[in-house]
């Protein structure tokens, strides 16, 4: 491996140690940040996800209540509980995990949190913010991303960026981020008839789609930064990314792992952004 690995566990572990003492500030003034994280149903992957973003909050001092449903939960019962967070002043982020239950409308549920406590930057008002670069809350993972680029110290100027998927979550606003950056920003998708033939001209290349090791060496430009934003399963059922990291990790100049890349950064960034809600709220 020629790459340098950009490690997101240890990051994680560096950004956590001062919203640490970000939450000791808070409480030494009375204020104890809170988030809520809303599962409804029983998706076992949501359920490990939940689990370590409550983990997570304990870890820095942040108070956090989880709060399950049966995936029997109606729409209506659902707004009522967002309704009632959203007044609650001991809560500052509200998450609902996605995915929902076939039977409720997800960006409806999501405009119905506060924006003031969306957290996971996904309602309409946090999106709009973004695309016209004004204060608002930025979806976790391509945040947790812009993270990691910062860390190596990767000037994103004239750069050419390339993001391969357009989810609302990952894709969308990963490319806005790195426009705000000034690099010059290709979307790549499921109908980009020649995907090799723009990840070739990345100088940083952003995997998000969700299609195991559908990066390879060949698709990578020399001295690349390549961030691996998927979590699949192999051949052989180990977890792995978007990227085939052995064979692109010859030809890049840094690259994320999975696991232990971009996933704790997402998590790490839903603890600032849960300290940043309290903090404006506070103010
Ligand atoms: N499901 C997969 N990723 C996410 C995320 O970042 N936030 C929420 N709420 N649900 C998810």
């Amino acid at each position: 491996m020629n790459a340098q690995i950009i490690d997101g566990v240890a990051l994680s572990n560096t950004i956590r140690e001062s919203l640490t003492q970000e939450t000791l500030a808070l409480k030494a003034k009375g204020i104890t940040p809170g988030l809520a994280v809303i599962l409804v149903g029983e998706n076992p992957a949501s359920q490990v996800y939940v689990r370590n973003k409550v983990k997570a909050c304990a870890q820095v001092g942040i108070h956090s209540v989880l709060d399950q449903h049966p995936s029997s939960l109606t729409s209506e019962a659902l707004f009522k509980r967002i309704d009632e967070l959203n007044q609650d002043p001991s809560i500052h982020g509200i998450l609902v995990q996605l995915p929902l239950p076939a039977h409720i409308n997800a960006q409806e549920v999501i405009e119905r949190i506060s924006p003031l406590k969306d957290v996971d930057g996904f309602h309409i008002s946090s999106a709009g913010a973004l695309m016209t670069g004004s204060r608002g809350f930025w979806p976790c993972t391509p945040y947790g991303c812009m993270k990691m680029l910062e860390h190596i110290g990767f000037d994103l100027k004239g750069k050419h960026a390339v993001v391969v998927g357009r989810s609302n979550i990952v894709g969308k606003p990963m490319a806005l981020m790195l426009l705000q950056k000034n690099a010059t920003v290709t979307i790549c998708h499921s109908a980009t008839p020649n995907l090799k033939e723009m990840t070739l001209m990345a100088d940083v290349l952003v995997a998000a789609v969700g299609v195991a090791k559908l990066i390879t060496q060949d698709m990578v430009k020399p001295n690349a930064v390549v961030i691996d934003v998927g979590m699949n399963r192999d051949e052989h059922g180990k977890l792995c990314g978007d990227v085939d990291t052995a064979g692109v990790g010859e030809v890049a100049s840094f690259i994320t792992p999975v696991p232990g890349g971009v996933g704790p950064m997402t998590i790490t960034m839903l603890l600032a952004n849960t300290l940043e809600a309290c903090t404006a709220m506070h103010a």
